[in-house]
This record gives structure tokens, sequence and C-alpha cells, in this order.
């Protein structure tokens, strides 16, 4: 395991996501104000890239997808969503966001029930 450097602090405003690639691995990371989240670039629902389609407010991220939510403070899942969002390890250092990777996070998209209702698409 080792901790990478992903950006400069300052390269991600409040209440925003910024797509990085690191040593070939891309991540998504948030800023929710109080504090940072590295996480695989697809939405664990429909693989929908959470950098385009996802919203954050209020420390929650929402996929505009089909609105699978998450508190980004606390993990937890919110309203329908069904499938936990994974998180790589962040820090802080001087000024710089570093991630613990390891390897690469996959979501498992063929265990799953495949949702038929494309109602928000
Ligand atoms: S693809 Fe993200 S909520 Fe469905």
């Amino acid at each position: 395991m080792a901790w990478k450097k992903v950006c400069a602090v300052s390269a991600i405003q409040e209440n925003a996501l910024l797509k990085v690639n690191v040593d070939g691995i891309s991540l998504v990371v948030a800023n929710y104000g109080s504090g940072f989240r590295a996480f695989p670039p697809i939405c664990p629902h429909m693989e929908e890239p959470l950098d385009e389609s996802g919203i954050l407010a209020d420390c929650v991220l929402t996929c505009t997808k089909h609105l699978w939510a998450w508190d980004l403070r606390t993990d937890k899942m919110l309203g329908e969503t069904e499938k936990p969002l994974r998180f790589y390890d962040v820090k802080v250092d001087r000024g710089d966001l570093y991630a613990l990777i390891d390897h690469e996070i996959i979501y498992d998209f063929d265990g799953g029930e495949e949702e038929s209702d494309d109602f928000f698409s």
C-alpha cells in the first residue's frame, strides 16, 4: 500500500468533484466542505460517470441518472440507494491531497439485479 499524491487541495473547490488519474487509476475526488473523499469514477448503480452526472451539495453526492445518493461525511446510503460508494482513504499533508491506493476499486455489476426501469434517463 502506498499513499499517492492526488492533487493540491486548492485544486478542488468546495462542493466540487474532480476526476484525476493516479498511476493509471482513475478516481474522483470530492471536497464536501468539511473533508475530502476519493472514490471510483463511476456510479455503483449503472456505471454513470460521477464526474459528469454527480452533484455534490450539503455533503451529499447524488448521481443524477437515477438519484442514488450518499452522505460523504458518514458513508451512509440515502433514499432508494442500494449499493454503497466505495472509498480510497485520503489524507491532507502540506496542502496536498493523498489517496491510499494499493489496487483499483472495481464494482461488481454482474452480481446484482439489473434495473429495467429507466424512468429518469
Ligand atoms: S447510474 Fe447512478 S443512480 Fe443509476
